[in-house]
């Protein structure tokens, strides 16, 4: 491995630009290689072997095409497969978590409210991260089909995307969660509509910038972070339609000058 390789991130579609936006911030001589599963996206409510088959498949391509490092930016794949990722590849792997541990430490009146995909709230590392550090906290959870297709399309501020949100922050705002986790890596792009479908006294926590964190973390100790150079690049790889993904990036990505490469990905 050199420092000059890329970092691999992958998600179900473009929700973990979201991850990778926080990385190419804090690490912006880094190379970024980033593959949307579009053709199988959502992985939220899928069964979790099928999950774990996409993961295997990408990460081999990411490894591939020289990946140092890969950053599964998605919460629903963390959940059903980091552990197993981490048995068969060798490369350091950094996976998603609920911010569960700070929304804890910021509740005011011991009420967390979390959105996330039905795998992810029904895992079992979501079980024990509940375990080691909210026993003593209400979580009221929350999963949210059908928000990551409306991102998917880029209908982030849409009457329709208002209403199915409201439907999902409704039971939660009423049971008086004063903290919201973001659980899914979609739903940063929503933040701005869920801060004020939730109000002034709630606080939203996204774990995208603490995963950045972490990724620098890991390179340092594998001496494998850029210390000086131009700026990185991003290369976009989707199994999806290329140019409804293209749009899409373009739309979300920190700019619009970049293209999307069309690539299926067979499970093996
Ligand atoms: C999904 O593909 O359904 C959700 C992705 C995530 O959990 O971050």
């Amino acid at each position: 491995m050199t420092q000059r390789q890329p970092i691999g991130v992958f998600d179900s579609g473009v929700g973990g630009l979201s991850v990778a936006r926080e990385i190419r911030r804090l690490l912006p001589m880094e190379d970024l290689i980033y593959y949307a599963d579009s053709a199988y996206c959502p992985y939220g409510e899928k069964d979790p072997a099928i999950i774990r088959q996409r993961e295997r498949a990408i990460v081999e391509f990411l490894l591939s095409r020289g990946a140092k490092l890969i950053v599964v930016a998605c919460n629903t794949a963390s959940s059903a497969g980091l552990e197993e990722l981490r048995k068969l590849f060798a490369a350091p792997i950094v996976g998603m978590e609920p911010g569960v541990k700070p929304a804890v430490a910021a509740t005011r009146n011991g009420k967390i409210g979390v959105l996330a995909t039905g795998v992810t709230i029904t895992g079992d590392r979501f079980a024990s991260l509940v375990k080691r550090y909210a026993e003593n906290t209400r979580v009221i959870t929350q999963p949210c089909p059908g928000l990551v297709e409306l991102v998917e399309c880029g209908k982030l501020e849409e009457p329709e995307t208002e209403r199915v949100l409201r439907g999902f922050l409704q039971p939660m705002l009423e049971q008086g969660a004063d903290t919201i986790v973001l659980g899914c890596t979609h739903y940063p792009f929503l933040r701005p509509l869920i801060e004020r479908l939730a109000g002034p006294g709630v606080a939203v926590i996204d774990t995208g910038a603490a995963v950045a964190k972490q990724v620098s973390k890991v390179l340092d100790e594998n001496n494998l972070a850029v210390k000086e150079g131009p700026p990185g690049t991003e290369q976009f790889f989707t199994s999806g339609n290329q140019q409804e993904v293209e749009k899409v990036i373009r739309a979300l990505w920190i700019r619009d000058n970049i293209q999307v490469k069309n690539l299926p990905l067979h499970a093996t």
